[in-house]
C-alpha cells in the first residue's frame, strides 16, 4: 500500500491567464469569495494540527495561480519552518516569478515547477489565451531568475496538445541538454476544457519518447520529485525528461496524494469527489483538530479504495472541474 504523505495545497482558484487547457475564456468559474478561501492561520492550523500528525510531510503550493495569493510569501515561510516539513514546493505559470522569486528562496522554497507549454511566443499567449502583449519574454525571465537563485530541480511542464504545440516537443526537450532544466510532457487530460480535447485529442507518452530516442537517444534517470512522473534523460545532458501519462497508463493505483482546495476541501482524487471533507466549515464550526484528525485518518483508510475504484474507471470521463478549481 502507498503512503499517502504528500498533500498539494491550493493557495487560490483564480489565475492570471486562461490556458485553453485548464480554464478558457469563458468557463464559467464560479470563484471562491475572499472569505471563503482557507486564511493562512487556518491552513497553518490544519498542517500543524491535522495533516502532521496524521504523517504528511511533503507539500506543494499550487493554484489557480498561487502568486497571485496575497500573502504567498508569509505562507511559504510559516510552512518551510515547520520542522515536520520535508519537502515544499510550488506549480507556477510564472508570470509574476521574476520580481518574487528571490523572497520565495529567502522564505525557504526551494524547487518549483513551472508550465511552459511553448517556445514560441505567438504559439504560447494562443495556448495562455492572451491578446494583447506577449506574456512569453516575462514567463521566460522568471524561469531564467529562479534557475541563477538555485531552485534546484527546477521542471517545466507542458501538456502536448495536437496541433498546438507537438511540433516543438524535441526543442523542448533540447533545453534539458545543457542547463539543469528537467523538463515534463504531460498527456492532455480531459479537464477543464473537454472541447478542446475531442477536437486535438492528445499524444501518447511513448509517441515523445521515440521521437526524443531516435533523435538523442535516452536513458533512464531520477530526479527529486513525488510525482507519477516517469523520468529519462538525453545521455550526456545536465537535466531531465519526464514523462507524465495519466491517459495512457493510469497511475492512480499508486496514488501517494491528497489535495486541499483553496476553500478548505479536502479531496482524496483528483477525478471524483468520493470522501471529500469541508475542513474550513468543520473549522469554522468549532469543530476541533482532534476529531478532524480523525476523520482525515479515516479518510486515509478509504484511499486505496479510491484509488482502485478510480484506476478501474479510468482517467477519462466527464468531470466538471477544471485542475485550477480543484489545486491542480
Ligand atoms: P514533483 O513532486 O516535482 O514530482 O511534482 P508533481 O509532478 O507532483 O507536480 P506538478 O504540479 O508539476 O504536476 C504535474 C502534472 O501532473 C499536473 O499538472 C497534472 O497534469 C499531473 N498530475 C499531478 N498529480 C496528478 C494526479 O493525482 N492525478 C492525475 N491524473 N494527474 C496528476
Ligand atoms: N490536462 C493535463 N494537465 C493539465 N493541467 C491543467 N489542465 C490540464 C489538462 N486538461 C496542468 C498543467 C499545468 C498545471 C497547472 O495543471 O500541467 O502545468
Ligand atoms: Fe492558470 Fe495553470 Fe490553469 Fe494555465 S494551467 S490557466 S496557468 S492554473
Amino acid at each position: 500500500m502507498n503512503r499517502v504523505d504528500y498533500l498539494r495545497i491550493s493557495l487560490i482558484d483564480r489565475c492570471n491567464f486562461r490556458c485553453q487547457y485548464c480554464m478558457p475564456e469563458g468557463t464559467d468559474l464560479n470563484y471562491v469569495l475572499q472569505q471563503n478561501l482557507l486564511s493562512q492561520n487556518e491552513l497553518l492550523t490544519l498542517l500543524r494540527d491535522v495533516f502532521i500528525p496524521v504523517g504528511f510531510t511533503r507539500f506543494r503550493l499550487t493554484g489557480g495561480e498561487p502568486l497571485i495569493r496575497p500573502g504567498v510569501v508569509d505562507i511559504v515561510r510559516a510552512i518551510a519552518s515547520l520542522p515536520q516539513t520535508q519537502d515544499l514546493s510550488m506549480t507556477t505559470n510564472a508570470f509574476l516569478l521574476s520580481g518574487m522569486a528571490q523572497d520565495l528562496y529567502n522564505a525557504g522554497l526551494r524547487r518549483i515547477n513551472i508550465s511552459l507549454d511553448s517556445l514560441e511566443p505567438e504559439t504560447f499567449d494562443k495556448i495562455i489565451g492572451q491578446r494583447g502583449r506577449s506574456r512569453w519574454q516575462q514567463v521566460w525571465n522568471g524561469i531564467q531568475a529562479a534557475y541563477e537563485i538555485g531552485f534546484s530541480p527546477l521542471k517545466l511542464n507542458v501538456v502536448v496538445i495536437p496541433g498546438v504545440n507537438d511540433h516543438e516537443v524535441l526543442e523542448l526537450a533540447a533545453l534539458s541538454r545543457d542547463r539543469e532544466w528537467h523538463i515534463r510532457f504531460i498527456e492532455f487530460m480531459p479537464i477543464g476544457n473537454s472541447e478542446l480535447f475531442d477536437n486535438k485529442g492528445w499524444i501518447d507518452s511513448e509517441t515523445i519518447r521515440q521521437q526524443v530516442k531516435q533523435r538523442w537517444g535516452l536513458t533512464e534517470a531520477y530526479v527529486k520529485g513525488n510525482g507519477p512522473a516517469d523520468v529519462f534523460k538525453i545521455p550526456g545532458a545536465k537535466g531531465t525528461l519526464g514523462f507524465i501519462s495519466q491517459m495512457s497508463e493510469c497511475f492512480c493505483d499508486r496514488c501517494n496524494r491528497m489535495r486541499l482546495s483553496a476553500d478548505g476541501w479536502l479531496r482524496p482524487c483528483l477525478l471524483n469527489e468520493v470522501g471529500q471533507l469541508d475542513l474550513r466549515t468543520a473549522l469554522r464550526l468549532g469543530v476541533s483538530t482532534v476529531e478532524l484528525r480523525q476523520q482525515v485518518s479515516d479518510l486515509l483508510m478509504l484511499k486505496p479504495e479510491i484509488n482502485y475504484k478510480q484506476r478501474d474507471s479510468g482517467t477519462t470521463g466527464t468531470y466538471d472541474r477544471t485542475m485550477s478549481q480543484i489545486g491542480g
